[in-house]
């Protein structure tokens, strides 16, 4: 027997509009997710959505063949940015195969070890500017670390130094990747007819935005170019350099543009919202913070952080992947089955809920990853204990999904973790924390991704260190 995919009731003209508050829509959809779990269906921007809250459900859709990635929302919008890019590409095109296959050796782990020095130079240049700020500077910790990571990505990932610690202004690129960022957000939420006819101006500086994006990447490819004798080894030259294990092929330049684009903006503030997460939440746990400090003091102590210490900050780890639980930057994915209903019929789900061909499903994953039945009754708690790899690997499959499912997944979460883990040695090697506000409540703030609202916090140098 089916049933209807429960949900709040649609207005007509106006779907579920008023059930979403548009600055905080993922929590709404969150909210209204826990209501109906398993699986809810809201009506917006005249369209039917289908949302998946439970970790069943989840694990049901994750592991199945027929449930492929399907670019919908402010991820398919980007598609007008990143055209050929692998983030944003459906299961089926001919683009992502070869992207894919030459890029993930060039993100393995010893890629990224040996990407090692310059995300420790970019790291010191945070550390000093806090140090030299002194421990009165109110710092705003989510600006530095999007400062951190995105310098981190732009050097090690393609030899490019932005500079954003010694500048005031940050480079124009990151601008004009905020703004489509932000632009693509806006326009998943409304009918394309009603971007097209009524934003004439925000269409315009888009346009803008995006060839500036492709200039200068056209540009940095151009100068490696100009320098063949380069021995640098980075995804730059993985993509313009590598050929495609199966086919022999080079990626096209085209490819290279938009996976440029693509690294820049799928890497950088997920990660900075990570390091947020992680000082919101261990700041505020007085005994996550000490053993934090102790890790660090035992196997860093007060020498150079090196590359073989990054394996031994278990329990930092645990606090990255606990804080990736709670607050996952990305809320979620989209998963669809190919199609055609006319000809197949619907598929099922869940034993009785009929989703349509080619209809995405998301999955949500501050839903998925509060599940008290998999997490327990201290779901909404921050139990770093839980992430330590002995119970790490217990976890039932489909419960925790931070870097997105299969092979669709993040291409790019050991680099996210060697960055977090060397730069939160480097702190807390050098520093005593504390928030500006001693009441300080964690709250989200959404842009593409979800972080941490107002995170202003004093760093003190500690004793003895200068
Ligand atoms: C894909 C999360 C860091 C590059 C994804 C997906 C998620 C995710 C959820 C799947 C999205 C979907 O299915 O629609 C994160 C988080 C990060 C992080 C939470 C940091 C904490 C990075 C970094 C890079 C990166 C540092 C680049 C070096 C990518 C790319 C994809 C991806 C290229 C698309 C992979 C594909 O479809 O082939 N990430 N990511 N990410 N991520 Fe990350």
């Amino acid at each position: 027997m089916t049933c209807d995919i429960p949900g709040p009731r649609p207005w007509p003209f106006l779907g579920n509009l008023l059930d979403i508050d548009l600055e905080n829509s993922v929590q709404s959809v969150v909210d209204i997710g826990k209501q109906y779990a398993p699986i809810c269906r809201l009506r917006l921007g005249g369209e039917d959505k289908v949302f998946v809250t439970g970790h069943e459900l989840a694990k049901e859709l994750c592991s199945r063949r027929d449930f492929v990635k399907f670019p919908a929302g402010a991820v398919g919008r980007l598609r007008d940015v990143m055209t050929e890019g692998l983030f944003t590409a459906h299961d089926d095109e001919w683009f992502w195969g070869p992207a894919h296959r030459v890029l993930v050796p060039a993100l393995g782990p010893m890629s990224i070890k040996a990407m090692f020095p310059e995300m420790h130079d970019i790291a010191m240049q945070m550390v000093l500017r806090w140090a030299r700020f002194g421990e009165d500077e109110v710092i705003d910790a989510t600006s530095d670390f999007t400062r951190l990571t995105i310098d981190t990505l732009a050097l090690c990932g393609m030899d490019m130094r932005l500079n954003s610690f010694y500048k005031d202004n940050l480079h124009p690129f990151i601008g004009s990747m905020m703004n489509v960022l932000i632009e693509s957000s806006k326009r998943a939420e409304r009918p394309d007819w009603f971007t097209s006819l009524f934003f004439r101006a925000a269409n315009r500086q888009f346009d803008r935005d995006n060839a500036f994006l492709h200039a200068v990447a056209q540009e940095v490819i151009d100068k490696r170019r100009r320098a063949p004798e380069s021995d640098k080894k980075d995804l730059l030259d993985a993509m313009l350099n590598g050929k495609d294990p199966q086919t022999g092929e080079k990626l096209t330049d085209r490819t290279v543009v938009d996976n440029m684009i693509t690294f820049l903006i799928a890497g950088h503030e997920t990660t900075a919202c990570m390091l947020g997460f992680f000082f919101a939440l261990v700041i505020r746990n007085p005994e996550c913070y000490n053993k934090v400090r102790e890790e660090v003091d035992t196997v860093v102590g007060i020498g150079p952080v090196q590359a073989d210490h990054m394996s031994r900050l278990v329990y930092v780890k645990a606090c990255l992947r606990e804080a990736l639980r709670l607050y996952p930057p990305s809320a979620g994915f989209s998963l669809a089955v190919k199609g055609d209903d006319a000809k197949d019929g619907p598929v099922i789900i869940g034993g009785k809920y009929k989703i349509k061909h080619n209809q995405p499903v998301f999955v949500v994953l501050p839903n998925i990853h509060r599940d008290p039945e998999v997490w327990g009754s201290d779901v909404d708690e921050f139990r770093p204990e839980r992430m330590l790899d002995e119970n790490f690997k217990k976890l039932p499959p489909g419960c925790y999904k931070p870097f997105g499912n299969g092979k669709r997944g993040c291409i790019g979460s050991d680099f996210a973790m060697q960055e977090s883990i060397l730069a939160i040695a480097l702190l807390f090697q050098k520093f005593d924390f504390k928030f500006v506000n001693p009441d300080y409540e964690l709250t989200v703030k959404q842009t593409l991704t979800l972080k941490p609202r107002d995170l202003f916090m004093y760093a003190k140098l500690r004793p003895g260190i200068n």
